[in-house]
């Protein structure tokens, strides 16, 4: 396939960055968007240009890092799978792509692509954790009963892989399901309740610092999440919210 690349291209926080037009020949259907953006990046680097930057680790949609919108969509066409997931395949020849890096004030553009999500990190560091020293002398997991249910839906928020794509496909730029999945996780074990009220009130007051927006329930955070979680968790989160302001000391 011949693609034609049109992509995001900024030289640090403080440039105004612009579109530029690539390019690509010989690209394999088999190939992964990030394989592809290689190649391109192996013609810049021996044309002595300077490659373009993207995050990337493990490319097996397992870290969170490959984050890019793609013809306006985030992590590209195709429901439930990162940029890293994405296959040539679901272009055509002679297509044209727009590449550009997550929009949102709480994630400042690093270089090109790559934008600084320790947004997230600072918030699950407010609380998303049981603060409980496991070291020495584990307890089996298994002897606290779990109803298999919330087991599951723990699970399903637990497989959050913090890539941000909720926030930058939202029109307010929210963080609302990234926070409810990292609050749903633990609120439905009896290993999360002790500090559940703490939990929820330290994270979601530091998402708001970090200058993320206001949910309104468009949903469409839930249509571009790769790991499906679902706006349940946010209703969680609110319920959890709500009972903790109520009662804290
Ligand atoms: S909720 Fe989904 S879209 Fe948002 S950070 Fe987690 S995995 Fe990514
Ligand atoms: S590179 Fe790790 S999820 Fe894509």
């Amino acid at each position: 396939m011949k693609l034609t690349l049109k992509i995001w291209r900024q030289s640090g926080p403080n440039d105004k960055g612009r579109m530029e037009t690539y390019p690509v020949n010989d690209v394999s259907e088999d190939m992964s968007f990030l394989e592809m953006l290689d190649v391109l990046n192996d013609d810049l680097v021996r044309q002595g240009k300077d490659p373009i930057a993207f995050d990337h680790d493990c490319r097996e949609g397992i870290c969170g890092s490959c984050s890019l919108f793609i013809n306006g969509e985030a992590h590209g066409p195709g429901r439930m799978i990162t940029t890293c997931q994405l296959h040539m395949r679901k272009f055509k020849d002679g297509d044209t792509i727009h590449v550009e890096p997550w929009r949102a004030g709480a994630f400042p553009v690093i270089k090109d692509l790559a934008v600084d999500r320790g947004a997230f990190d600072r918030i699950q560091a407010a609380g998303g954790f049981v603060s409980v020293n496991t070291s020495g002398n584990l307890v089996d997991g298994n002897a606290v009963p779990i109803p298999k249910d919330d087991a599951d839906k723990a699970f399903d928020a637990a497989t959050c892989i913090g890539c941000g794509a909720c926030v930058a496909t939202c029109v307010n730029s929210s963080a609302m399901l990234f926070v409810a999945a990292k609050v749903s996780q633990f609120a439905l074990l009896p290993q999360g309740r002790p500090e559940a009220e703490r939990r929820v009130l330290a994270m979601v007051e530091q998402m708001d610092k970090e200058g993320f927006g206001n949910c309104s329930n468009t949903g469409a955070c839930e249509v571009e999440c790769p790991k499906g979680i679902s706006l349940e968790h946010i209703a969680r989160m609110n319920r959890e919210y709500l009972v903790a302001s109520v009662t804290k000391e």
